[in-house]
């Protein structure tokens, strides 16, 4: 099928590059010349395991193209996908300009009919505007748009592996017409019809994607309610960990037993820095505001953004209580994206932390695989190095702020050599308490008794009951 893609942010560069790999003719477009110059050269402009890939690949098969000419992009494709980013006002409302703009696009260059699919997360009730923009903006009343709704569910760092092996695709559509379209676009991915990039030799036996079909409202409001729950989850976790700090208790052990219960699942109750990104805080407010405007009191949304806003604080707190005074304290950060796998540092907990050390007069010395370029465009007073050692050398403390895998591989001993004084505060409890203490290190996480200091030290009775009653 022909297919078009506005916007070439990750989300319409992997939703084109696997729907190429799918076997259809995508052209993809964005109102960014050089990034479209990038492209065309084969040089993908994010870090996204598997996508350089099948974009050369696609590029060479010419099943795959990229064109800074809007119009030809529009005419191109049967089926458009609108992909541009909708970030978030002053007041938490995604902002849906660029949503407007490509319709007017598509209303004036198109010349036969289409289907318009909006993969650009919304709030609900945004294809219902759509349709109506389509409509008044239109030149050829001959032409027809129909309008559907197919929600990303891409998380950074795995997007190609979960467009091609979702666990579940979801159509907002309003006719028979819409929906047998977009079954056609997705036949390959629903029958497992493709030569997968991101398994070599044979993809895992996991069950096939279930389809859901819905209206156009629902399938907008799925994806906002999907991203809030897991920002609550998070949240969840989060508060639980504060209360194992106060009863002495461990927020692993604890998360790991409520996730055996398949009510609950065991992902997402990862305690430490918080959520962020350019997903989960944008899609909680949005949700929050959609809410309000709605009518409807969604209180514990915003309870749980609250908590994720406090987690920085928490952690600063935490520095400052082993290190007392932060002024000319060296101190050295392992990670600096929103999450593991991914160069992306829009809306990192990380930045925070890094301008509060920065503004109380501590030298920081940052480390990460992917992130350093675009943090030290935006924050210039921190030296940056490739190589994690450099970070540690001479440092006061040592702090973790991304969960890369990698940094447990790390050779602690030689990083306990190298520190000035052997302290690490571990925002995503990556590292075990026991082994760090056996290295020698002072160590901090959230929620996990500290190994390194003495059992009175760490258990703060729970007011009202006396430690005697308490182990009566
Ligand atoms: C999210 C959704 O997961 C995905 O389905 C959606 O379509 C896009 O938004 P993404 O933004 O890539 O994906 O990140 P995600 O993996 O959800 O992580 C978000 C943040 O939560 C990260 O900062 C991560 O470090 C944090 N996190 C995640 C936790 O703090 N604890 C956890 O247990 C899990």
């Amino acid at each position: 099928m022909r297919v078009s893609v506005i916007g070439c942010g990750y989300v319409g560069l992997v939703t084109g590059a696997c729907l190429a790999e799918a076997g259809h003719q995508v052209i993809c477009t964005d109102n960014d010349p050089e990034r479209i110059a990038v492209l065309k050269a084969g040089v993908v402009p994010i870090y996204e395991p598997h996508l350089d890939t099948i974009l050369a690949a696609n590029l060479r098969s010419q099943r795959l193209s990229f064109t800074s000419n809007a119009g030809e992009a529009v005419r191109a494709g049967e089926t458009i996908f609108i992909c541009v980013g909708t970030p978030p006002l002053e007041n938490g409302e995604a902002d849906l300009s660029a949503i407007d703009n490509v319709a007017r696009l598509i209303a004036i260059e198109a010349c036969e009919s289409k289907l318009v699919v909006e993969k650009s997360t919304v709030p609900a009730q945004t294809g219902q505007q759509l349709k109506r923009a389509l409509g008044v903006y239109r030149r050829n009343g001959g032409i027809q748009f129909h309008v559907a709704s197919n929600p990303e569910f891409l998380r950074e760092g795995t997007a190609v592996q979960d467009f091609l092996h979702p666990d579940r695709i979801v159509f907002g559509v309003e006719d028979d017409f819409s929906e047998n379209r977009l079954r056609e676009i997705y036949r390959p991915i629903l029958e497992r019809r493709f030569r997968c990039p991101v398994h070599v030799d044979l993809c895992p036996a996991t069950q096939p994607p279930t389809l859901v079909v819905t209206t156009i409202n629902s399938a907008e409001l799925i994806k906002h309610a999907s991203n809030s729950f897991l920002a609550m989850k998070i949240s969840y976790a989060n508060m639980v960990a504060d209360l194992c700090e106060k009863v002495g208790a461990d927020i692993k052990e604890v998360t790991r037993a409520m996730g055996l219960d398949p009510r609950i699942g065991p992902r997402f109750l990862d305690a430490g820095l918080g959520f962020g990104g350019f997903c989960l805080p944008k899609d909680i407010q949005a949700f929050i505001r959609l809410a309000e405007r709605s009518g409807v009191d969604f209180g514990m949304l915003k309870e749980a953004e609250r908590v994720n806003k406090r987690r920085v604080d928490l952690f600063v707190e935490k520095i400052r209580q082993a290190l007392w005074v932060l002024k000319d304290k060296q101190v050295g950060v392992l990670g600096l994206a929103f999450k593991a796998n991914t160069d992306d540092i829009r809306f990192a907990p990380s930045l925070d932390v890094l301008r509060r050390l920065v503004a109380e007069g501590a030298h920081v010395r940052a480390y990460d695989q992917e992130a350093v370029d675009k943090t030290s465009a935006i924050l210039p007073k921190v030296r940056y190095f490739r190589e994690p050692y450099e970070v540690a050398r001479n440092a006061d403390a040592l702090l973790v702020l991304t969960e890369w895998p990698e940094f447990r591989d790390l050779d602690w001993k030689r990083i306990y050599e190298m520190m000035g004084r052997p302290l690490v505060i571990d925002g995503r409890n990556l590292l075990e308490p026991k082994v760090m203490t056996e290295h020698g290190f002072e160590y901090h996480s959230f929620g996990r008794p500290d190994e390194s200091l003495p059992a009175q030290f760490v258990q703060t009775p729970v007011s009202g009951v006396s430690a005697a009653s308490a182990t009566a």
